[in-house]
């Protein structure tokens, strides 16, 4: 009787500790990351996922889910996550004011995290050393974005259509308080004036990076200003091409009825865009590097390797910066 109970009490001792292990690593042996997106539904973020899955392939357990749109959600998912023992997290916050929180109770499994895409605020960056970002500069994307307008406006000087020597624009914005919507929205405006252009902002509303609702916008923004608009600025490609959508459905992109649009991502559909010539020019948003960015920070962080080896630029210690590049009909063969 007392030599059962040993036995199975060892049994219970090795269920246990197996238990423990397994959580960390599948049953071939790889380290388990938790993956959570801010919501599938995003064109560009199921590239960037489609990047860290291919990255992943042979190396490590991606468990992957879909934040949905809400941070209460991706609190839970993150909960999961940690309780399931992964060994490191990747996280795409759908509010970036939350990471404070996520960090908090990574630091307290000693998981460490990686944010991408959406840029958590300094001081929750400084918050654990064992915390990263991957994304890129959306001052740089705005830049290129006004850039593409300026040489659009010098080659062309019957765009400034009423002759007035001013730009008169449109801005769509992604989702308001994202880093992306703020500082491209600043910084292509920006471009364009210390071009020593001069610009009039008719209307800026957000489309929250979506296409359906920039084609309503657009219909509402067209059927107020007419002919006034000059050139649409839109934060991304999705929205571009929904306001490409509502400008053709008033007969623009046949004949010689044109207004230039400009978008960030180069998605495929807007290289079509661009190949069509119905968008004027992009700026690539590099899902790829920045995909594999996150994935080979996370596998160096759940491997005990010190991610400062994995192969990219870590500047202050956190931060992987993946540039971004102008496309326009000149090139955009290249990014197809
Ligand atoms: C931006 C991208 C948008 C959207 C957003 C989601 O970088 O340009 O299209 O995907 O991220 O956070």
């Amino acid at each position: 009787m007392k030599k059962s109970f040993a036995i199975l009490a060892t049994l219970v001792v090795v269920g246990a500790l197996l238990a423990s292990c397994g959580g960390s690593a599948d049953a071939g042996g790889t380290p388990k990351i938790g993956v959570a997106i801010y919501k599938f539904d995003d064109t560009f973020m199921s590239y960037v996922r489609n990047a860290i899955e291919a990255n992943a392939t042979g190396k490590a357990t991606i468990e992957m889910v879909d934040s949905q749109n809400a941070q209460p959600t991706q609190n839970d998912q993150v909960d999961a996550f940690l309780s399931k023992k992964a060994k490191v997290i990747a996280i795409n916050p759908v509010d970036r004011t939350a990471a404070a929180a996520i960090i908090d109770k990574a630091k307290g499994r000693s998981t460490p995290v990686v944010f991408f895409n959406r840029e958590p605020l300094p001081e929750d960056m400084k918050k654990w050393d064992k915390v990263y970002y991957v994304g890129a500069k959306a001052e740089q994307s705005g830049s290129m974005q006004g850039e593409i307008v300026v040489d659009y406006f010098k080659a062309n000087p019957k765009a400034d259509k009423n002759g007035d020597g001013v730009i008169q624009y449109i801005m769509l914005k992604g989702e308001p308080g994202h880093q992306d919507a703020e500082l491209r929205t600043e910084f292509s405006i920006k471009a364009v004036t210390a071009a020593g252009l001069k610009v009039e902002k008719l209307a800026e509303d957000t489309a929250y990076w979506d296409r359906p609702k920039a084609v309503e916008k657009m219909k509402a923004f067209y059927a107020k200003f007419g002919d006034r608009i000059e050139v649409v600025l839109c934060n991304n490609d999705d929205m571009a091409l929904g306001v490409i959508e509502a400008l053709r459905q008033e007969g623009f992109f046949s004949g010689d009825k044109y207004l230039p649009v400009v978008g960030v991502d180069a998605t495929a559909p807007a290289l079509q865009a661009l190949e069509q010539g119905t968008l004027l020019g992009t700026v690539l948003n590099d899902a790829k590097n920045q995909g594999k960015a996150t994935f080979d920070i996370a596998y160096a962080l759940a491997t005990g390797k010190d991610p400062a080896q994995a192969g990219w630029t870590i500047s202050d210690g956190k931060y992987v910066w993946v540039p971004y590049q102008k496309v326009t009909k000149d090139n955009y063969t290249q990014f197809k």
